[in-house]
């Protein structure tokens, strides 16, 4: 019989019956060619093939095998990635450039040498760079061995001669594959790197790591393409201009993926921050207009976070309004509702709204405490430094009640904060020491918080 000629993209390495000008799939230009007619392993030739047929079994007959798990040294990352690392997986860490992931992708190894070999291959820095860089992060150790090598046939290899229990991979859009025609960081490279990855994961019961670069222009395939290969996704978010980091599981095989793990960068690397809350605070001002601490839950963990507003007689026609860190639209609302609902000639102030610390928050827990800012700095009155605000606030002005309220309440309570307005909520406790203000709209929310 006579074999087809197919077509396939090198970019995507989607198939076609046809040539093409233009990928079909991924929408390339010049990347589609010829496929010589593939010969047919195992068919032909007069012989009969031997397959056995692959058995089913029931899952209760099966024997457990406990998945094993080490520490990374670091317990916010063992927190994300659901209490330590699993043998033999591949995790894959996502973020943009220069947010920090080779660096805690290093800073973990002084801890895994001391009981696991470890190899670094970096396909964006130079031995000696990494030398630099280890010596900077204080993890400098036989047990560490690093590469530089965007080869994947040569960083194979390397694993095979040095047998090492983990593997990280700097990053995976530097890797290459000869074999394929498409350039480094393309899809089709991309996926086939991670597969060998995942071979090299499986079959040899390596821990990996692989970096991967996410940008907003999405022109280099990022880790979402690779999300459904790999058993753990986790994303280090931030702010390139503050030092505050959030690495956050996006899938986890082996684990919850609700957990955050919360760092800032330092002169010395990455250091742990088990109290985001307290560092959040730092430096509030005391009896200053305008500002409002609430508590928003990132992922199972309370945290509390300040909000800032400025409002001011505007001069210009049509007054200006920003927000940073807190949703541009979900902000025009609550100024809505605050001129609407709550009296406030603010149609005619510029306003500002800015969260401390780099931190985004996009939940409706945090309406009441920006409304209460709002209010605060518009009649420049102080809220007073003991009381923090929670709770959604609707179209009509009225406050609705939000999530796990019991153990937002006893953060802002372990925080040293004594008062708390907060929607009506039958059947609530609050912790001891905390003064409970229930409030059923803005108006009355406005007025308990400004009393004095
Ligand atoms: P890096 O880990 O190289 O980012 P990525 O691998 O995600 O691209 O981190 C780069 C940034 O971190 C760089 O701007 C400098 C800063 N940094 C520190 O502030 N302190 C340090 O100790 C190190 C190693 C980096
Ligand atoms: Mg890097």
């Amino acid at each position: 019989m006579k074999q087809r000629t197919m077509f396939y993209c090198t970019e995507c390495g989607n198939e076609t019956p046809k040539w093409a000008g233009r990928c079909p799939a991924c929408g390339s230009w010049n990347t589609v060619v010829e496929r010589p007619p593939e010969t047919v392993k195992g068919k032909g030739r007069g012989g009969t093939r031997i397959i056995s047929v692959p058995r089913a079994c029931p899952v209760t007959e099966l024997g457990e095998s406990e998945e094993i798990r080490f520490s990374t040294g670091m317990s916010e990352l063992n927190r994300v990635l659901g209490g330590g690392a699993v043998k033999g997986s591949l995790v894959l860490v996502g973020g943009a450039p220069g947010i920090g992931k080779s660096t805690l992708m290093l800073q973990i190894c002084g801890r895994l040498c001391e009981f696991s070999k470890v190899l670094y291959v970096s396909g964006e820095e130079s031995q000696h760079q990494l030398k630099l860089r280890a010596r900077r992060l204080h993890v400098e150790s036989e047990q560490l061995l690093v590469l530089s090598e965007t080869g994947l046939e040569e960083m194979i290899q390397a694993v095979s001669a040095e047998k090492p229990d983990i593997l990280i991979v700097d990053s995976i859009q530097t890797l290459f594959n000869d074999a394929l025609d498409s350039p480094a960081g393309s899809i089709s490279q991309v996926k086939d790197c991670t597969m060998a990855l995942m071979r090299l994961a499986k079959g040899e019961n390596i821990t990996v790591f692989v970096i991967g670069h996410v940008n907003k222009e999405g022109s280099i395939a990022g880790p979402k393409v690779l999300e459904h290969m790999v058993d753990c996704v986790l994303y280090f978010e931030g702010d390139r201009h503050t030092s505050f980091r959030i690495l956050r599981a996006a899938k986890n095989r082996f684990g919850a993926t609700n957990e955050i793990g919360v760092f800032e960068m330092g002169d010395g690397g990455l250091k742990e921050v088990e109290n985001p809350s307290q560092m959040l605070l730092s430096g509030r001002p005391e009896d200053a207009p305008g500002t409002c601490v609430t508590c928003v839950m990132e992922g199972a963990r309370p945290v509390l976070a300040e909000i800032q507003a400025l409002v001011v007689t505007s001069s210009a026609n049509n007054p200006r309004r920003t927000s940073n860190g807190f949703d541009y639209n979900r902000a025009a609302m609550l100024l809505a509702v605050l001129e609407k609902r709550g009296g406030l000639k603010l149609s005619a102030c510029d306003a500002y709204l800015n969260i401390i610390g780099g931190l985004q928050l996009d939940e409706p827990a945090a309406d009441l405490a920006a409304i209460v800012a709002l209010a605060s700095s518009y009649l420049d009155k102080p809220v007073p430094g003991d009381l923090t605000a929670i709770g959604e606030v609707g179209l009509t002005g009225e406050l609705r009640s939000v999530s796990q309220l019991s153990q937002r309440i006893s953060e802002v309570r372990r925080l040293g904060f004594s008062r708390c307005v907060l929607p009506v909520h039958r059947g609530l406790v609050p912790p001891p020491g905390l003064e409970l203000l229930p409030v059923r709209n803005i108006g009355e929310a406005i007025r308990a918080a400004l009393r004095g």
